[in-house]
């Protein structure tokens, strides 16, 4: 048996979307508000998927604790009250959309995770979120 096992997170962080190489002018026309240079924030909100067998001696797919665990560890203490821009290292030279940031939070999981798909779903706005898998 195959099954998804999700487990759902939180973090607030700031950031400010834009492109050095390009006017203040094009980064407004581009990125809107995002590019406000005074930055601004976002509630983040994450479900981390993890699909795979389930264990027959356990029951469990993954146990639960250690995927809230890994997460706190990963994502909610690298993420959560920081600029993204200037604190998280990733994003120093990478722009932190929505899109990059489901990036991230993924790369920064999958090594713990080699035996699991994983599927991440990351919400910016209760109406825009991304979905990435790795593919
Ligand atoms: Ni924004």
């Amino acid at each position: 048996m195959r099954l998804k096992v999700s487990r759902k997170a939180h973090f607030n962080a700031g950031h400010r979307l834009y492109r050095k190489d390009w006017s203040d002018e094009k980064n407004r026309e581009v990125f809107g508000k995002c590019s406000n240079p005074n930055y601004h924030g976002h509630n983040y909100d994450l479900t981390v998927s993890v699909i795979g067998e389930v264990d027959p001696e356990t029951g469990f797919v993954i146990d639960l604790k250690i995927l809230k665990d890994l997460i706190v560890r990963e994502v909610e203490e690298h993420f959560d009250h920081k600029n993204l821009n200037i604190e998280v290292p990733e994003f120093k030279s990478l722009n932190p959309t929505v899109e990059n940031i489901a990036v991230v939070i993924y790369n920064r999981l999958k090594p713990f995770l080699e035996q699991y798909e994983l599927e991440i779903k990351l919400y910016e706005t209760p109406r825009n979120f991304v979905t990435y898998n790795g593919a």
